[in-house]
């Protein structure tokens, strides 16, 4: 092997270099990665939903059933369960599928349909009522409901769209269960009641003796509370 042939391999050896060096240039403009400017996921942050210090008074998130059902729409409901259609059947005298057949269920047992392959942990509860509540709290989130449950679902997170769900598989049965009397409307709002709607300061603070009946600057338009009675005299006659 002389010279001259060496030069030609290594010749070709650096040529094939260069050249992966320059496609792998030529791709690294093609697709530069950036940085995303903050790095991770956009989550929502549950702080901003939980209502504190917000300015409007909004009801808690997940009212109770109860109160969710007396606005439930059963039509929006009936169209929910396309999320369900492809493991249950909904109409009487249905097919079981991957999940039983569910007309009828609320107010019957858990694991209400004889024959059915149900998981240990449904069994189990077969003694309880699917009642409006648990029916409520097992479409939330199925494995932390029943844990072992065989159902694969993630769950509907919307509360007013189990309600309404609800409202229509309990109209889809045989003997539906009369609708939750609603507790009066201002059970579950009271505590947002006398909040100060601004700053989220806490509006229970009572001012401070010696400030009088004057408000503290910033204090909502509220009816000036009763001029304190005058604070006992500490030294009592003797
Ligand atoms: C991936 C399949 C799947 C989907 C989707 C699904 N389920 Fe289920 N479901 C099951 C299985 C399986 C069971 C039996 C669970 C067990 O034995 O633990 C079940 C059980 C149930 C039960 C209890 C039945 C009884 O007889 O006690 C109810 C109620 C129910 N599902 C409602 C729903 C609703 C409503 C939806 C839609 C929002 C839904 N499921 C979506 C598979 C599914």
């Amino acid at each position: 092997m002389d010279s001259f042939e060496v030069n030609k391999i290594l010749g070709a050896v650096l040529g094939t270099l260069t050249f992966v060096l320059a496609l792998s240039i030529g791709t690294g403009i093609l697709f530069s990665a950036h940085a995303p400017e903050k790095p991770g996921y956009e989550l929502p942050s549950p702080a901003e939903d939980a209502g504190a210090g917000g300015a409007v008074a909004e009801a808690p998130k997940d009212e109770p059933i109860a109160v969710r059902l007396a606005s439930a729409d059963p039509a929006k409901g009936e169209a929910l369960t396309k999320q369900c259609v492809s493991c249950h059947s909904f109409e009487k005298g249905g097919p079981n599928k991957v999940g039983p057949n569910l007309y009828g269920v609320i107010g019957s047992k858990h694991a209400h349909i004889d024959g059915f392959g149900y998981s240990a942990a449904m069994k189990e509860k077969h003694g309880e009522d699917w009642t409006f509540e648990a029916i409520d709290d097992f479409l939330a989130n199925p494995k932390t409901a029943i844990p072992g449950t065989a159902m694969s679902f993630l769950g509907i997170k919307k509360a007013d769209q189990r309600a309404s769900l609800i409202a229509w598989m309990n109209q889809n049965s045989d003997n539906p269960l009369p609708l939750p009397a609603a507790p009066a409307p201002g059970d579950a709002a009271a505590p947002a009641d006398g909040a100060a709607p601004a700053g989220g300061a806490p509006a229970e603070t009572p001012p401070a003796p010696g400030e009088g009946a004057a408000p503290a600057p910033g204090t909502p338009d509220q009816p000036a509370p009763a001029a304190p009675p005058a604070p006992a005299a500490p030294a009592a006659p003797q």
